[in-house]
């Protein structure tokens, strides 16, 4: 997500003088309305990571290059002519990290494993130890303090070697490239993972074929032995019909579809959403037997990575300016952020991301009732602020705006669990600032600030706030023991 340009609001200077005052009414109204039953006590409240954009480190200990390496080396592809060779240096920090992680008092951390780091030439070179030391120590010292490790398989980077013979994702060869370094990852660290993601965001990133696979084996080889749940992480955005028009409200329901139920259906209903084959009709790929006995390993929890909502417009019964959504893959409407020049919610400095809290309510209502109120994680939620080179520390580290941000959706978090929603946890986007893929460090996601000349962390009036919603909310901290098993590879 997050290709587009970047506005800079006008109320930037405003938050200075309001912020206090701000920051106690959301606070009380927060006190207030969310009650200790809101969050089930086994609640997971964590910060989310992801490899590429965290660890650095990108040639050390045997690590082989992925596709963002080579990327991001390419003059003119990174905003800032950027990175994530250093990243914030989390291979190497993440002690200080999870110390920071601890004095957040979160129970759970999601991060990603780096496949390169694993399998530094896929199936076509060894396992390299040094990459599986690694994580083995990152998820020993997380447990040591009681913060679950939450692990994305895949979170947009793949070996380099995969994508120069196959062609990345487009080859069926990858699916089995994949399939090997799942299982090498839950065997090496399934004893002690017991949440597992697959795919990152695969309706943004890669095709159907790679969804299910590792889930099979997952249930196959190691659930029965070391337990543990496996799902996987969708980007999902709450899209409000622009009218009360039949024809718009039809066309937010494509927009559904097309953005996220067109991966969820065929796994969890085990078909294509009906607004798709509509569409695209005989285009949509038929499924195999082999598929469809996959497909029944199901999920046992959905991901949803939710930070905005859009309007959207019909562009089947009338014609539509050119926008995001009108093509007929895309599902034939208009998506836009504005109705007659009025924005969904409060502007941010990224023009894809406006604040609308309740639209995470209505996704997971949606989520819930269309999956039968399958197991949810709120994998990612965050606010981002573009990086202003007259900003003075003290102003990043007042980040007033992402307080409000996140404690309005965590608002609409615990109204959703109310309803009965089977919500297990959220992690907010990001434990720091880090390499925002295109737009390099120029934006900041962050509940830390982090100085990329120094590397020093420093916690934002955010990371204080999330630490006294979660002492608000005492959550359940479980310790088993560190890894003992020794494997050949
Ligand atoms: C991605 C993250 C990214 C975040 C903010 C999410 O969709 O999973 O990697 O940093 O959006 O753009």
């Amino acid at each position: 997500m997050g290709t587009s340009t970047i506005h800079k609001p006008t109320f930037l200077i405003l938050q200075m003088f309001i912020s206090p005052l701000l920051i106690l009414c959301d606070d009380t109204t927060l006190a207030k309305s969310l009650g200790q039953s809101s969050f089930p006590s086994n609640f997971l409240f964590g910060t989310a990571s992801s490899a590429y954009q965290f660890e650095g480190a990108y040639l050390s200990d045997g690590k082989g290059l992925n596709n963002w390496d080579v990327f991001s080396h390419k003059p003119g592809n990174i905003i800032d002519g950027s990175n994530g060779d250093l990243a914030v240096d989390h291979y190497y920090r993440y002690m200080e990290d999870i110390e920071l992680m601890g004095s957040l008092g979160v129970n759970s951390y999601r991060f990603s494993i780096s496949w390169a780091r694993i399998l530094p030439a896929g199936r076509f070179g060894e396992v390299n130890l040094a990459g599986i030391d690694h994580y083995n120590k990152l998820i020993d010292v997380l447990l040591l303090k009681g913060i679950q490790p939450f692990v994305t398989l895949n979170h947009f980077d793949i070996p380099q070697e995969l994508e120069d013979r196959f062609g990345g994702w487009l080859s069926p060869e990858s699916q089995e490239e994949f399939l090997h370094f799942a299982d090498i990852c839950f065997k090496s660290f399934g004893d002690r993972v017991k949440y597992w993601a697959t795919f990152n965001e695969p309706n943004l990133q890669v095709t159907s074929g790679y969804r299910s696979a590792a889930v099979d084996i997952f249930r196959s080889k190691y659930q029965k032995k070391q337990g543990g749940m496996i799902g996987i992480v969708l980007y999902a955005a709450w899209f409000e019909p622009i009218s009360n028009s039949t024809a718009d409200k039809s066309a937010a329901e494509r927009a559904q579809s097309f953005l996220t139920n067109w991966i969820l259906d065929p796994i969890i209903l085990g078909r294509y959403p009906s607004e798709m084959n509509d569409i695209l009709g005989s285009n949509l790929p038929e499924f195999s037997n082999k598929d469809k006995d996959k497909l029944k390993s199901g999920l046992d929890f959905i991901g949803i990575n939710h930070y905005t909502s859009y309007y959207v417009q019909d562009c089947i019964s009338s014609k539509c300016e050119p926008g995001p959504g009108i093509s007929k893959t895309e599902g034939f409407y208009l998506q836009s952020s504005q109705r007659n020049g009025v924005p969904i919610g409060e502007y941010t400095d990224l023009d894809w991301l406006n604040v609308y809290p309740q639209g995470l309510e209505k996704t997971i209502t949606y989520i819930k009732e269309r999956y039968n109120n399958t197991p949810m994680f709120i994998t990612e939620n965050g606010y981002g602020e573009v990086y202003n080179p007259n900003s003075t520390i003290k102003d990043f580290l007042h980040d007033v705006r992402r307080v409000n941000y996140i404690a309005g959706y965590l608002n609409a978090l615990s109204v959703a669990i109310r309803k009965g929603a089977d919500v297990r946890g959220y992690f907010a986007w990001s434990l720091l600032d880090n390499f925002e893929w295109i737009f390099g460090y120029t934006v900041r996601f962050g509940l830390h600030h982090v100085d990329h000349a120094t590397l020093k962390r420093t916690p934002k009036l955010s990371a204080s706030w999330y630490k006294q919603f979660i002492t608000k909310h005492k959550v359940v901290t479980l310790m088993p023991g560190p890894n003992q098993q020794k494997f050949q590879y």
